[in-house]
């Protein structure tokens, strides 16, 4: 991987958790760990029974825990509950009730300046997801429907998710930074009859235009022709930032003129324990986005569990993760877990310097956050912004930080360490996936001795393994494909409308076990190290790309012939985005074109695609069979010297009009 991940040897260094914090956890010391977690291997139904039973209230019980069938996993099969009620009905008349679920804080208007501010309790936020859920229902919405969510970070967009649970509609959130043509792609495939929208939403001052991206989605078709008339038919549109928006009559309605034809009394549905509950698009190695697929029990038992024990939650807690909604970890850090928990969430809509760098101190020292859960790139920009602007700030509420997305190097999690948690707070590196659905390594604060850049050991439950190319488990110390060897329940339970693909690409890898795509190295005290994709996705910036998916924008460009994407390594975000184009004859090559083709894959996927680093050259390296060698690619794109065998190489002279990123 990058050498910013590997320039400092941390793994001899070990942080104990210190016996203040032990005390108090919910587990309390390595030993008990490790006890657990050695049960629940050795008797993972009888283990998983007794979590779900505690954890969650059911309906009706389950009458098998699992009926597994490679790959095919059902959880807690016969049992009825419903994620609303978990996260909301379960607390009314307990004193959690007036306890704020929900913190929100605006984007702010200028330097200096708090954003708008708004919470809502317990009590609040199970009154407006059953008046939305009863919107839902008046405007068409039954069981099992898919409803597409394109929403700013808004509490409307957690009390859009739960109004779906509550009467079993299947939600797939799209992030609100993706483009007209993703939100096309993203209803074509889960055909779905309903989008949530807002006019539109703040972004570092700017106003990002969701309803008419929607609008400009509907007259896009699919390879069949197909448009999004052909199974949206409302489009709920909430007021946010209050820009002049189209409106087409009988299609399109206002979220609060909605609410205000409705009651509140809305009973959540019974729903089955294997009933679907979210879609969530994800990039892979080959073509569009694949739509992961979570069901009910399971989900939230993993969600519920994870957040409960890895951020060692408690009554007093004021947690903020800081992802979107529109990813995995805004599902299960921001919503479900957290409010399955009885927890105070807080949800922050803008930027993490805008209007200046301490926008998130300053919300740290606001609202007393203990926890705080970030992604690696984000600590690697205020380490490059300045240690002046955390120490402006009391961040002594601090009791607990994360990470997630992404490896972290040693230096920025010593930063973090220090300037951040002031030497006093764990760090709890947490590794998982959309697929995995909940955290799956990770230390437990008050147990697990860290080591700055290691993820460290599973959660109860999880089997991961670091196989060879025959699945057989290496050496510790020796690099390989990490797979997870048992199901588990909030394991994702197909690709929406593949099962074929899902077989494919997460179960004949390594056959009978879950192929991950990450590499991963077991260090001599057992700990997990990811060293990043080994598939053809990379991870810029936490944000997971498939290369298939930038170079198909890239050729559906006119004046592109043929494109390759390739990472290199980033200091701040990780991964770079580098795309080698050849042009159609004719074409010239220049900085102008350069930006139009940035500018085509912003509007064909959204701002989060857009190659860094765009070279043209005359023609890309294939082997004599035609296909393209990434391999050297890679090494170009990030300046190293080309080494090992090219001897397959169609025409070697390609490789020197490569090096150049001017035109
Ligand atoms: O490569 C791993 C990396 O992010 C990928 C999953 O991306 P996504 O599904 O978008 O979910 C991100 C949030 C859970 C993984 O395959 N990844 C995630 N967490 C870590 C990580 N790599 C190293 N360390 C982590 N803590």
């Amino acid at each position: 991987m990058a050498d910013n991940f590997t320039s400092l040897s941390h793994e001899n260094r070990i942080f104990k958790p210190h016996k203040d914090f032990s005390a108090r956890a919910h587990i309390k010391s390595f030993a008990q760990y490790k006890k657990l977690y050695n049960e629940s291997i050795k008797s993972p139904e009888k283990f998983w029974a007794r979590e779900a039973k505690n954890e969650l209230a059911w309906f009706k019980p389950w009458k098998k825990v699992l009926d597994w069938k490679v790959p095919s996993a059902k959880w807690f099969v016969g049992g009825q509950l419903n994620v609303s009620h978990n996260c909301l009905d379960k607390w009314l008349g307990t004193p959690t009730a007036n306890k704020a679920a929900l913190i929100w804080e605006g984007e702010p208007a200028a330097p200096g300046k708090p954003g708008e501010e708004r919470t809502l309790t317990y009590k609040q936020l199970h009154h407006e997801v059953c008046l939305f859920a009863n919107v839902l229902k008046k405007n068409g919405i039954k069981k099992g429907d898919r409803i597409l969510i394109y929403l700013p970070m808004v509490p409307e967009a957690a009390i859009a998710m739960l109004a779906c649970t509550r009467i079993g509609a299947v939600h797939s959130v799209v992030f609100g930074g993706f483009s007209a043509q993703s939100v096309a792609d993203r209803v074509f495939d889960s055909q779905a009859k309903m989008i949530i929208t807002a006019d539109g939403g703040f972004r570092r001052g700017a106003v990002v235009p969701l309803k008419k991206n929607v609008d400009d989605a509907f007259p896009l078709n699919d390879a069949h022709g197909n448009c999004l008339t052909k199974t949206i038919e409302k489009v709920i549109v909430l007021k946010r930032a209050g820009n002049e928006v189209a409106f087409t009559p009988g299609r399109d309605v206002w979220w609060h003129e909605e609410v205000a034809t409705v009651d509140a009394n809305c009973p959540a549905e019974k729903m089955d324990s294997e009933a679907p509950l979210f879609i969530l698009y994800t990039s892979g190695s080959t073509g569009k986005p694949k739509g992961i697929l979570h069901t009910t029990a399971g989900y939230l038992l993993g969600a519920k569990m994870t957040s409960k024990y890895v951020f060692d939650l408690r009554d007093e807690d004021v947690y903020w993760c800081t992802a979107d909604v529109g990813w995995v970890t805004g599902h299960s850090y921001v919503v479900y877990g957290p409010l399955a928990n009885g927890a105070t969430s807080l949800m922050y809509e803008g930027a993490p310097n805008f209007p200046e760098p301490d926008r998130f101190w300053r919300i740290v020292a606001k609202y007393g956050v203990t926890i705080l859960y970030t992604a690696p790139t984000a600590i690697r920009a205020f380490m490059k912004w300045g240690d002046e602007w955390p120490k402006k700030h009391d961040l002594s509420s601090l009791r607990l930080l994360g990470t997630v997305g992404e490896p972290i190097n040693p230096e920025a999690w010593m930063w973090y360490h220090t300037v951040i948690g002031r030497k006093r707070c764990p760090i709890v590196d947490t590794w998982w996936q959309t697929e995995t659905g909940g955290i799956m390594i990770t230390p437990l604060p008050g147990a697990t001795p860290t080591k700055p850049g290691t993820a460290t050991l599973p959660f109860f439950g999880i089997l991961p393994e670091v196989v060879d190319d025959q699945g057989n488990a290496v050496p510790h110390n020796s690099g390989g494909k990490l797979v997870v060897r048992k199901p588990w329940p909030s394991m994702l339970r197909g690709l929406w409308g593949d099962p074929k693909r899902y077989k494919e690409v997460y179960w004949s890898e390594v056959p009978g076990s879950y192929f991950t795509g990450d590499g991963c190295r077991q260090d001599k005290d057992g700990y997990f190290w990811i060293v990043g994709r080994i598939d053809d996705v990379l991870n810029v910036a936490g944000h997971r790309i498939g290369t298939a998916e930038v170079e198909s924008a890239l050729v559906s460009n006119s004046k592109v012939a043929e494109a390759a994407v390739v990472g290199r390594p980033d200091a701040l975000k990780g991964q770079a985005l580098v795309a080698f184009v050849t042009l159609k004859t004719g074409v010239t090559a220049t900085p102008a074109l350069r930006d139009e083709l940035r500018n085509h894959v912003g509007k064909e996927i959204g701002p989060v695609a857009k190659p860094d680093d765009i070279r043209f050259a005359e023609a890309l390296p294939k082997t004599r069979s035609g296909k393209i060698m990434r391999r050297l690619l890679k090494q170009v794109a990030s300046g190293a010297e080309i080494k090992g065998d090219t001897t397959t190489l169609e025409d070697l002279t390609v490789l020197t009009k490569l090096g150049s990123a001017e035109d």
